[in-house]
């Protein structure tokens, strides 16, 4: 069986560290490994628009800047498709067909949507649209029959739904969709990494996030004024590690090689810890290596964001290429669903000869 990537993220706003180590860097890395046929990346406009109906400009405006970065992280359209969630029109098709096999309680039981539900204050009046948007999301994914769907802890209710679908389907209209695999990220820093201000998550409302495409001051000046252990005083002070968001960013990025470069008086990760912990290791000096380990990591995804910036034309002919691969893609299973499920009236000449027997008679 061939192995297909699936994967994608709302436009919302541009992409931040959070989505790099929780996400797109894996992503790259796949897409590297050359292990799988097929590689789809998709812009869930359609899906962001389920709770910003009122704001289409937000969505059209950061269509773009994901597409930019996705191309700075290295995404790179030769051998992944990036295409746009709403110009394929055979997605929504397949959700109103998944929608009769998808009932309203277990919609209601989908920890993620409970959770979004209540933080848009939609407990009283929930868009349809938005309440179904887990069943517009196994449309996504099999669409493609992806095998491997690389995402946050956050989409495996998603996954799970999507799968109770697929088999569903595959009982009652006979083997057709592909169950497809979650793919977490296997570091626990980078499953949740927090925002600068040590909250558990990063959002642009909190204005806590360090976005791929902050100039490198602004990266500095975040990671100067994040926060820490808010017991360690003096230097001398004992610091605690647990909690500290300099500590879980450093478990995120840094790598052995970057202490030999930024920071030969230590080994490694555990010996700048111990340090800490014990007392005698100012923050500022911890800031500054992290500062250095991000920019090593984020400034050649700003040169290559900038050399998209200059034709911008260019990024939207990649995307429309994109879609027009993914919309073949899509055709083929929708057709396949179609037959499953008995409406392929015109092509399927058993019926008609059938109906023209039955009435010859
Ligand atoms: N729900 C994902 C997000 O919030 C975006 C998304 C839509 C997605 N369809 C998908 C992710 C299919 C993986 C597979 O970012």
């Amino acid at each position: 069986m061939s192995k297909i990537i699936l994967t994608g993220d709302r436009p919302t706003g541009r992409l931040h560290v959070g989505h790099y180590v929780g996400s797109l860097k894996r992503r790259v890395e796949l897409q590297n490994s050359g292990e799988f046929d097929k590689i789809f990346i998709m812009i869930a406009d359609a899906q962001a628009l389920t709770d910003n109906a009122d704001n289409p400009e937000k969505i059209r405006q950061n269509v773009i800047e994901v597409a930019l970065d996705y191309l700075s992280v290295g995404l790179d359209p030769a051998k992944s498709n990036l295409f746009i969630q709403s110009q394929i029109s055979e997605l929504t098709e397949l959700t109103f067909f998944y929608m009769n096999l998808v009932t309203v309680s277990r919609l209601q039981r989908n920890p993620t949507v409970k959770a979004e539900i209540q933080m848009r204050n939609f407990e009283a009046s929930i868009p349809v649209g938005f309440f179904t948007y887990p069943i517009s999301q196994a449309s996504d994914i099999t669409a493609f029959k992806a095998t491997t769907v690389p995402v946050g802890e956050d989409q495996l209710p998603m996954l799970e739904q999507t799968k109770e679908i697929v088999r569903k389907f595959n009982s009652v209209y006979g083997e057709t969709l592909v169950e497809p695999e979650i793919l977490l990220p296997d570091n626990e820093a980078c499953l949740r990494l927090p925002g600068t201000d040590g909250k558990a998550k990063m959002s642009k409302s909190l204005g806590n996030c360090i976005y791929l495409s902050d100039t490198e001051e602004d990266v500095r000046n975040k990671v100067m004024s994040m926060y820490t252990d808010p017991d360690h005083i003096k230097i001398t002070d004992p610091g605690k590690i647990e909690g500290n968001t300099v500590f879980t960013y450093l478990d995120a990025f840094s790598k052995p090689e970057h202490f030999a470069e930024f920071l030969p008086e230590y080994n490694n990760l555990d010996e700048l810890k111990e340090h800490y912990q014990r007392g005698g290791l100012g923050d500022v000096k911890v800031k500054k290596f992290l500062n250095n380990v991000l920019q090593d990591e984020l400034s050649p995804i700003r040169k290559r964001r900038a050399e998209f910036e200059k034709d911008i034309p260019e990024v939207y002919n990649i995307l429309k290429k994109g879609s027009d691969i993914a919309r073949e893609a899509a055709a083929s299973t929708l057709s396949e669903v179609k037959r499953a499920m008995k409406i392929n009236y015109f092509e399927d000449e058993a019926l008609i000869k059938e109906q023209s027997e039955k009435y010859s008679r």
